[in-house]
């Protein structure tokens, strides 16, 4: 049966962004003919032993204790289970000299459900009629975002400035603040520090000042901090986490090897909370508890903010020096390449400048000497103006061993010459 779609069923049953690359790298892996492919195209993290072993413990704990019917036999309450949320509380106002309560908290079940509720809550079209938009203060940005609103109009992205060091083949993306607009018609601000996909940090200076921005308007800013500190802490260079009246302080337990348990954390204003936390009631009553009952418990143990900073911030750090050294070895020095300044998360972002190919033609070829990285073109959600910029870029994922990583750049770097000599001989 075909069933009649709504405008939204419509909107809601396409695949955007990563998503759809994803299903053409899920088919070619499928039809495999025989072919091995070195995969860095994947956002989920690797398991780590010891990351794995914490959880098995916490869960060990839970099922020995008296907790454990409370937890998984009986609803619970929709801003999420009392244990975690006072053992966030608790290690924030320590760590960061806060003074949350209970009630600047609400557990989800994932932080991307926690920016679907925020962009529907505080984007789109008010009871007058007034289109509030999304604001992406610096494109590119998570590719997750293109799709949370209801309202795909009222999302809207910047083009940022570039930091280049052609050189030593790096640059590093800052917002523009002389373009960026946020006014009475701003619903909400979102952006991820550090940055899937480039791995950028915005400065603390950024950060301050976008909220300033937004400040006078009442305008929540959304700080995700999917990969911040104090876990999973994949920030390589230095994060002070930024908090105020207008910052919701957004994270995930994901790349702290919890991705399946679908844990996503705010902080912020109560009355931000209140609203988010109805959103929540509404959709799903709330988030499971098993999850959040052993993520309590690492929490309040200090044991996952220190695996955090010990074993998964290491892990992914090597693994970009790892690239960054195969790319320096093995690309030429006179092609326009920029690697993006590896500041965090498991991705490096790499700027093949003036490619004479679109990044889609350019992933095609890769794949055809069996490395999967993804087109950077699907993560612009919200610009809409053209920027040729756009199709120049790949997202190169860092969990895979070094073997791969080595194998996947030096083919990448044999493709990149043969292209741009390509065109030259051509011309
Ligand atoms: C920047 C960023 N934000 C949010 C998410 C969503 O994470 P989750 O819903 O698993 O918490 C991801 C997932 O990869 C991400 O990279």
């Amino acid at each position: 049966m075909k069933p009649a779609l709504t405008q939204i069923g419509m909107q809601m049953s396409n695949l955007t962004g990563v998503r759809a690359i994803m299903k053409d790298i899920v088919e070619t892996l499928q039809a495999g003919n025989g072919q091995e492919f070195i995969n860095l195209s994947a956002g989920n993290p690797l398991i780590l032993p010891e990351v794995e072993q914490l959880w098995r413990d916490c869960t060990q704990e839970l099922l020995d204790g008296s907790e454990y019917g409370d937890v998984v036999c009986r609803y619970g309450s929709s801003q999420g289970y009392g244990s975690l949320i006072s053992a966030i509380a608790t290690d924030f106002n320590r760590r960061y000299n806060l003074n949350l309560t209970s009630r600047n908290i609400l557990i989800t079940p994932g932080s991307q459900s926690l920016y679907f509720y925020a962009a529907n809550a505080f984007g789109g079209y008010t009871a007058s009629g007034n289109l509030k938009r999304i604001v992406l203060p610096l494109s590119p940005d998570y590719t997750g975002y293109g799709g949370v609103s209801l309202v795909p109009e009222s999302l809207i992205a910047y083009k940022p400035t570039l930091d280049i060091d052609a050189a030593s083949h790096q640059f590093k993306y800052r917002p523009d603040f002389s373009q960026l607009e946020i006014t009475e018609d701003t619903g909400c601000v979102i952006f991820s520090r550090p940055c899937n996909p480039t791995g950028n940090v915005m400065t603390d200076d950024e950060v301050r000042k976008i909220a300033a921005l937004a400040a006078p308007y009442n305008v929540p800013v959304l700080i995700d901090s999917a990969y911040g500190p104090p876990f999973p802490a994949l920030n390589f260079t230095e994060l002070t986490p930024v908090f105020g009246d207008n910052i919701l302080h957004c994270m995930s337990l994901s790349k702290a090897g919890l991705p399946g348990e679908r844990i996503g954390v705010a902080i912020g204003d109560e009355q931000i909370i209140q609203v988010l936390e109805s959103f929540q009631t509404n959709m799903c009553i709330h988030p499971s508890r098993y999850g959040q009952a052993i993520a309590s418990r690492a929490i309040n143990s200090g044991k996952l903010a220190d695996i955090s900073t010990a074993v998964i911030r290491p892990f992914y750090k090597d693994k970009f020096a790892v690239l960054e050294s195969t790319l320096s070895q093995a690309m030429s020095k006179d092609l326009p390449w920029l690697l993006h300044r590896g500041e965090g998360a498991i991705f490096a972002w790499l700027w093949l400048k003036d490619l004479p190919i679109t990044d889609w033609e350019f992933y095609q070829q890769l794949k055809q000497v069996g490395v999967i990285v993804v087109p950077g073109s699907t993560f612009f959600p919200g610009l809409q103006e053209e920027w040729t910029h756009k199709h120049q870029c790949l997202r190169i994922s860092l969990t895979a061993s070094d073997d791969e990583i080595v194998t996947g750049m030096q083919r990448l770097a044999k493709l990149t010459e043969q292209i741009y000599q390509l065109t030259s001989v051509k011309s």
